[in-house]
């Protein structure tokens, strides 16, 4: 493995990423990548890890593709969120049912699938190498705990707003922008910093097995339910992103 000294990982990954948190929480200043082009370079990716196995096949493992194509479905929901607040500000009407649907996907398909590979599968495989000296990845799993914890604000904000209607308005598009803001900044610092650093740290052998764990837990949680979610954030998106 590559070595960096505690300094170096403090400078290059912590102060970076609280810096990033506090733009990301003055601005939205994020922007889509192509979902298509990151799920296709995803597949593409393990069907040539699976070739390699076989022995026909010789290229790097890129265990990261697969996580940064469950970012990119992730913003499509966020942007939906983005756009329910702005219809609810400007006195619109937005069903409890899309908003139902909405805490659906951020808690099955971003915390538990999501996240809890990171946390399982990545997150550990990292804690093995300088970057867990540097506090990167306490660091990160903090920020997965505070997104829980925003996740019940909101579950309970969508509650209010079920019964006492335009009145809870303030506080549901209060707490689903600090949610929405929280999550984006988390997935730039993993997209811009961690996620390189995957690649970079780990040894081939240790990327293969990280694929095969996050490709193990995603046949687990079932293919059919992630295409579902995937669906779903699809659809979030074209109803309500602005
Ligand atoms: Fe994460
Ligand atoms: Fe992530």
């Amino acid at each position: 493995m590559n070595q960096l000294t505690n300094a170096q990982i403090h400078h290059v990954i912590v102060l970076p990423w609280q810096e990033a948190s506090s733009v990301a929480s003055s601005a939205n200043n994020w922007t889509a990548i192509p979902t298509q082009a990151i799920a296709s370079a995803a597949t593409s990716n393990v069907s040539a890890w699976n070739d390699r196995q076989k022995g026909s096949c010789e290229m790097t493992p890129r265990p990261t593709h697969i996580l940064r194509h469950e970012h990119r479905v992730i913003e499509q929901a966020m942007r939906a969120l983005e756009g329910m607040c702005l219809k609810l500000r400007t006195g619109d009407n937005v069903p409890v049912e899309s908003l139902v649907q909405m805490l659906d996907f951020i808690r099955n398909f971003a915390d538990r699938f999501h996240h809890t590979r990171e946390e399982d599968y990545l997150f550990p495989a990292l804690e093995l190498t300088d970057l867990a000296e540097g506090g990167a990845i306490v660091f990160l799993r903090e920020e997965h705990q505070l997104e829980r914890e925003l996740l019940a604000e909101l579950d309970m904000a969508i509650q209010e707003y079920r019964f006492a209607g335009a009145d809870a308005v303030p506080r549901l598009t209060g707490v689903a922008d600090q949610f929405c803001k929280h999550l984006i900044g988390h997935m730039q610092k993993e997209d811009s910093l961690l996620f390189r650093l995957t690649e970079e740290m780990l040894e081939d052998a240790e990327k293969i097995a990280l694929m095969h764990n996050l490709s193990t837990e995603s046949e687990a949680f079932g293919q059919t339910l992630i295409q579902k979610y995937e669906r779903l954030a699809a659809e979030l998106e074209n109803d309500w992103a602005f």
